[in-house]
Formats: structure tokens, sequence, C-alpha cells
């Protein structure tokens, strides 16, 4: 069953109410991605990232089982009918810490379908101002929190002829998550 949405040219607002609801979506996007696409994806932990990007790999036909590239920061799946490049940068801070890692070009440049948990931490978003004391910034928890506020990003940041699509996963209820994409570029 494919979930709940309500198109617009743009933008597009889905409600899932199970795990399968969002495998699907992702499934779907995967069968209609083209080479150059990049996805970012923005939600709080346990938000359904990872689960889409399943869904996208399934819709790419990969059969290589997808796991959280949280440590490793980047995961590649060939072997499908367009190659899937996973990052997550949840473990990265700023712009200057991606561009550090060596991660910049796969944002520059995306090649086959490239998909990226935790985009805020590139676009820097300002979001609502927060109380920002030592304890703040030192949980994970907090920043989270904090990246749920994001609005979308600035569509002049993007480099010229990426297709982007930026993917808001919120919680409604334990099984039920608000899922709002919006799409830029070519
Ligand atoms: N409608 C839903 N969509 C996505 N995940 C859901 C849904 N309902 C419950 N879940 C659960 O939420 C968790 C999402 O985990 P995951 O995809 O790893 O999140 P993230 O990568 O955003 O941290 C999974 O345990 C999944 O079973
Ligand atoms: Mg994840």
């Amino acid at each position: 069953m494919h979930p709940a949405c309500n198109p617009s040219p743009l933008m597009a607002t889905c409600i899932s109410t199970s795990p399968d609801d969002t495998l699907a979506l992702g499934s779907r996007w995967g069968r209609n991605a083209q080479s150059g696409w990049l996805i970012g994806l923005s939600g709080d932990l346990g938000a359904g990232k990872t689960l889409l990007v399943k869904g996208l790999a399934r819709g790419l036909e990969i059969i290589a089982p997808v796991r959280s590239p949280t440590f490793a920061l980047l995961h590649t799946y060939p072997g499908g009918r367009l190659p899937l490049v996973h990052l997550d940068f949840y473990r990265l801070e700023s712009p200057l810490q991606i561009h550090r890692a060596g991660l910049e070009d796969y944002l520059t440049c995306p090649s086959g379908v490239t998909v990226v948990e935790w985009i805020e931490r590139w676009w820097n978003v300002t979001t609502t101002p927060q109380p920002d004391t030592p304890a703040r910034r030192a949980s994970p928890a907090h920043r989270a929190a904090d990246a749920c506020l994001s609005p979308a990003p600035p569509p002049r940041d993007l480099p010229p002829g990426v297709r982007y699509r930026h993917v808001r996963l919120e919680c409604l209820t334990e099984t039920t998550r608000r899922i709002v994409y919006e799409d830029f570029g070519p």
C-alpha cells in the first residue's frame, strides 16, 4: 500500500502509517530515480530516514542489505539499476567538518543516486534560537531536537545542474510519520 500523498508540482506531503509504507515510498522514488539525483533527509533519530534509504535501494534493485553508515559516514551500493551512495552526517556538525572529511564532492557532484541522512548539517540552516549552553551543545538529543526545527534549505546554495530532493520526516505517533519533500533544480 502506498502512503497517502498530497502531491503538488514541487512539494508533497505523505503520511506513512507503518514501516512498510515508508519502504514503499522510498522504493517508488528508487524506481523513478535518475543519475545525478541528490536526496537530503532531515529528521530526528528514529524518524525513518534509514528505512526510506532501504526502500530506495529496493526500488533501484540493489540486493545488498542497507546498513546505516553512522560510523563509516559513507556506504556505496553498486549492482543496481544505478549505484546508490548513502551518507550519514550525524557525527559531523558543520559544513567545515563535512568538507574536512572529504565528503563535499558527493554533494556538489553527485553520481548515481546520492542520499544523505542529517543533511541539515550541510545546509547549516539557522533554527529558532535556542539557549546556547555548553550542556546543550554537548547533547546529541538537543542537537537533534534543534535540527528538527530546520526549515527547507535555501535552493540558492545548490550547485548548478544538481537535482535535489529535500525531505523532512517527523514522528507523529509511534508508527505514523509525516514525510514532506520538495524538489529543487532541473
Ligand atoms: N511509519 C513508519 N515509518 C518509518 N519507520 C517507522 C514507522 N513506524 C515505526 N517505525 C520504526 O521507526 C524506526 C525508524 O528507524 P530508522 O529508519 O533507523 O530511523 P532514522 O534513520 O531516522 O534514525 C524503525 O524501528 C521503524 O520500525
Ligand atoms: Mg539512520
